[in-house]
């Protein structure tokens, strides 16, 4: 019996999640808030996974009261990575993973074992700008550079390649004159903050009734909030040309 199959008999227990994190941890804070709160009952963060030792997102699990774990990647043997981070998310009783500013590649078996049971929040729309390398600031000048008008968020399913998994859901988020890379992050985190721990309890909530996850549709009026749903008319483009 698979993990969906026998959570499916068992949907009383909240979903665990695991979070996976690299660095600072503003998402984790998020997720954790939001689980600890209007959300417990249906999921719980019981797990901070990360490869560095002095990743912020411990200190937050810590001050949450949420166990963590260590798992160091680099300058090792992917199956070493695999079994001990398979070993943690077995022994935490994991049955959903949200990957939060995580850095590593996560390992083909852990992929495998938790087939669309593993999330990922990316600064852009994917699946432009991403792919390995593809992070921080350098995402935002890339989007900059490009004169790209707008940006966004994308939550996506973790396959065996970097931000290339099935997409969840976007929003886009406006770029501004004059942009720099810190002020276009900052834009993107602030929605990154509502939209990632809500996907997650979607998520979640599909994965406890035996659900297979699937793309999540924004309504139109906020998807197209930046663009009018039936397209700018004439005047507008005038406008913006500078042609009135
Ligand atoms: C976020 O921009 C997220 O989209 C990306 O890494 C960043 C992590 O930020 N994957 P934080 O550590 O959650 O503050």
């Amino acid at each position: 019996m698979n993990q969906t199959s026998r959570m499916a008999g068992a949907t009383a227990r909240p979903v665990r999640i695991a979070v996976f994190a690299s660095g600072g941890g503003t998402n984790l804070q998020a997720l954790l808030e939001h689980f600890q709160g209007a959300a417990a009952e249906t999921a719980r963060v019981v797990l901070v996974v990360s490869d560095r030792e002095d990743a912020g997102a411990l200190d937050r699990a810590e001050r949450a009261g949420v166990a963590s774990r260590v798992v160091p990647v680099r300058g090792r043997d992917e199956d070493d990575v695999a079994r001990d981070t398979l070993a943690a998310l077995s022994d935490a009783e994991v049955d959903l993973v949200a990957l939060a500013g995580y850095l590593r590649l996560v390992p083909a078996e852990v992929v495998r074992r938790y087939r669309d049971r593993i999330l990922n929040i990316h600064p852009a729309l994917l699946p432009a700008f991403g792919g390995k390398g593809m992070y921080g600031a350098r995402v935002h000048a890339a989007v900059i550079e490009a004169g790209c008008r707008i940006s966004g968020a994308t939550i996506h399913v973790v396959d065996e390649e970097y931000d290339r998994g099935a997409i969840l859901l976007q929003w886009p988020v406006p770029v501004l004159a004059d942009d720099s890379p810190e002020q276009l992050a900052a834009r993107v985190l602030r929605v990154e903050h509502r939209i990632y721990p809500l996907t997650v309890e979607a998520v979640a909530r599909g994965l406890a009734t035996g659900e297979a996850v699937r793309p999540l549709s924004l309504p139109d009026a906020v998807a197209f909030g930046l663009v009018d749903a039936d397209g700018p008319d004439e005047a507008e483009v005038r406008r913006a040309l500078g042609l009135l």
